[in-house]
């Protein structure tokens, strides 16, 4: 549990550089990740390498007792390189180059832009193989940074048609699997497909999803030369990548070749490109919900703790609004980093930069080299979380277990992102809505990628399955029949595995786990918003309706309560082996949630609380719990006598956090002056 930051000591004065590092070990940092996009400086002309000043650096920090992590500078090529191989650009899908003067604009099907990647990463590695102050490496940066995944160049074309004949048996398979009968887009070869460029009309969705596909395995190569190289040089090095928050790329597939996964977080930021409606406490601080799903994902990904490897230290400069984060919000944020598992929080950046892109982001330091409101945030959660290792037997097993597991699936998010049906369809905002409920009933989750096996899990929200094969289907069956809980929902069993409707009604193979069938989908509009009746009680649902046709067996939990569909089956449950599947047809909005989450958990032997609160959230690591206040006042918990506060106490103040040996089904909150 340790604080860094990112520090680019080539934007500063060589005379600055002793005086930074003494200052970031001075402040309890023990992690500085450095050389991040810097290849025009350690390379300024093809083969002319220049690596002694992050030499000094890496020394330095190693000196004064912390480690480095370096990181491949290969998301910023330089301009000489570009120059001399004008087709390692990227190109959009109206054939517009993505021209030098930015980042992130290299293709990754690019076999030059391979070979010059490996060369540098190779260079480097081998130059710092035997530095003792080297911890590990991060990859490139941020895969997909400004909508960079896809490239729609000659390259792309020809790699896309390799990964079809690699994953058809033949062209007519491809024809079968696709259905190109659709407006006349049979296809007679391999060599006839084309990425999916500019069109006036929608392209076929079974192309794009495998668009989707291959630009993953793309990445994933990509990434997987990089890691190769790395490990050759010294296989006792970590290597990482700083994914995106809510992002694209199936992090999953990358982060097999990795040691552990990072990401990077910007609470005020990221709550504004998420959620529809902000806050003022949100402005201040983000949401607890938005965040911990970040982290729940990347935690899940691998066996060792995940890092945050940039963390908001202040104002930034991409958000459409950035208010200046709330007093102690910085040091709020690197609690909720540990207390979801993560082992370092390094802050984005050491100082705020006098040039560049930039200069409207803050640093840990102001421009003139003072401590701003982030740095005194980081010296107090270096110390905190000092605190709290002293305090606790931690292991990443109790870190990382949940006892929910809520599945999170790249092929059903490419697929719905083509085929929203409605604008207020987002497929993260469907599982935040779940998620949120978990969380507000203090439960640790697992968010998953579907060939995560599921047994150990109490219970299993999988929401919107869309697309689902007799595969899914069975591991489902065997989950629920060995006694698992189930929480099915709307959109589910749409499709098969090519985005083509399945020939059986809706949900498809998914039919006897859930022991109904939806006779209509429609909809809705915030006009045509819906109540539902479940359990006795009237509740909101939106976005979306599925009129639920149950089977004798199968009970009827809830109903539509107005419109054309009053009195039809909204929600139903249906019992199989010794566990049962619940399908929601709707889009529940929050208190409906809480309500379906809380029969769940019910049924299960998962400890919970009542539901706090948006802006307050109890989590679980180890033995401690964190206690996080999100809100612009102090609230007060009720905590059993013989607890004890490992950090604050029973009172929390505004945007802080108190730490305490107690469960969190022990806690609860007392009084809140709001
Ligand atoms: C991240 C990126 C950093 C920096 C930062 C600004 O997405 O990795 O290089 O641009 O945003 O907030």
């Amino acid at each position: 549990m340790s604080i860094g930051v990112c520090y680019f000591p080539e934007h500063w004065p060589e005379e600055r550089l002793e005086a930074d590092i003494e200052q970031m070990a001075a402040a309890g940092l023990e992690y500085v990740r450095m050389g991040e996009f810097a290849w025009s400086k350690f390379e300024p002309e093809p083969g002319e390498y220049d690596f002694e000043w992050l030499d000094r650096a890496v020394s330095l920090v190693g000196d004064h007792g912390m480690q480095a992590v370096l990181c491949t500078p290969t998301a910023a090529p330089p301009k000489w390189l570009v120059d001399e191989y004008p087709d390692v650009r990227q190109e959009e899908p109206d054939g517009t180059v993505r021209d030098y003067g930015g980042r992130r604009h290299y293709c990754f099907n690019s076999p030059v832009y391979r070979r010059e990647s490996r060369r540098i990463v190779e260079k480097l590695a081998n130059h710092f193989a035997d530095h003792p102050a080297v911890a590990g490496w991060q990859t490139d940066n941020e895969y997909g940074c400004h909508g960079t995944l896809h490239c729609y160049c000659d390259d792309c074309a020809s790699a896309f048609r390799d990964w079809l004949r690699a994953t058809y048996d033949d062209v007519d398979d491809l024809n079968d699997c696709w259905g190109t009968g659709f407006w006349s887009q049979d296809l007679n070869s391999f060599a006839q497909v084309d990425p999916p460029r500019h069109t006036v009309a929608d392209h076929h969705p079974s192309r794009l999803l495998d668009y989707d596909r291959f630009t993953n395995d793309s990445v994933v190569a990509y990434n997987r030369l990089q890691v190769e190289a790395l490990r050759e040089a010294n296989d006792e090095w970590f290597v990482t990548h700083n994914f995106m928050s809510h992002d694209g790329l199936n992090a999953y597939d990358v982060a097999e070749d990795l040691d552990f996964a990072s990401w990077d977080s910007y609470p005020t930021g990221h709550v504004q490109a998420h959620h529809e409606s902000v806050s003022a406490d949100e402005f201040r601080a983000g949401n607890p919900d938005n965040l911990g799903i970040d982290h729940d994902i990347y935690r899940s990904m691998t066996d060792a703790p995940h890092w945050v490897m940039e963390q908001q230290p202040g104002d930034i400069n991409w958000p459409p609004y950035s208010p200046q984060p709330a007093d102690g919000a910085m040091r709020l944020w690197a609690h909720c980093a540990v207390a979801h598992g993560a082992d370092v929080v390094a802050y984005f950046r050491w100082r705020r930069c006098l040039m560049g892109q930039e200069q409207y982001h803050s640093g840990l330091l102001r421009q003139d080299g003072e401590p701003d409101a982030g740095y005194h945030d980081a010296v107090e959660a270096a110390a905190d979380l000092d605190r709290l290792a002293a305090a606790t037997d931690d292991d990443k097993a109790d870190a990382a277990t949940g006892d929910v597991a809520l599945i999170h699936d790249y092929d059903n998010l490419w697929a719905l992102d083509k085929e929203p049906n409605t604008p207020e369809f987002d497929y993260w905002q469907h599982l935040e809505t779940y998620y949120a409920a978990l969380r507000r009933r203090s439960v640790t989750v697992d968010v998953v990628s579907p060939t995560t096996p599921l047994a150990d899990y109490e219970a299993v929200v999988a929401p919107t399955l869309y697309l689902a094969d007799d595969e899914r289907a069975e591991t489902l069956e065997s989950y629920v029949d060995g006694g698992g809980e189930l929480l099915l929902t709307m959109r589910s069993g749409v499709k098969d595995s090519y985005n083509k409707l399945h020939d059986a009604p809706q949900p498809g193979p998914l039919r006897s786990l859930v022991g109904a069938t939806v006779d209509q989908h429609e909809s809705v509009p915030e006009s045509l918003a819906n109540t539902v009746e479940y359990a006795g009680r009237q509740f909101d649902s939106h976005v979306w309706n599925e009129w639920l046709v149950s089977d004798d067996d199968t009970d009827v939990l809830g109903r539509y309560d107005d419109g054309p569909a009053d009195g039809t089956a909204a929600v139903v449950r249906s019992e199989r082996g010794t566990g049962s599947t619940t399908y929601v047809g709707t889009w529940p909005k929050p208190a409906f949630a809480d309500a379906l989450v809380g029969d769940l958990l019910d049924r299960t032997g998962v400890e919970t609380t009542d539901p706090l609160p948006d802006h307050v959230r109890f989590t679980r690591r180890g033995d401690l719990t964190w206690v996080a206040n999100f809100g612009g006042e102090a609230l007060t918990v009720d905590a059993p006598a013989d607890a004890t506060w490992e950090l604050g106490g029973e009172t929390v103040g505004a945007y802080d956090v108190s730490v305490t040996d107690a469960a969190p089904s022990a806690l609860s909150i007392r009084e809140e002056s709001r």
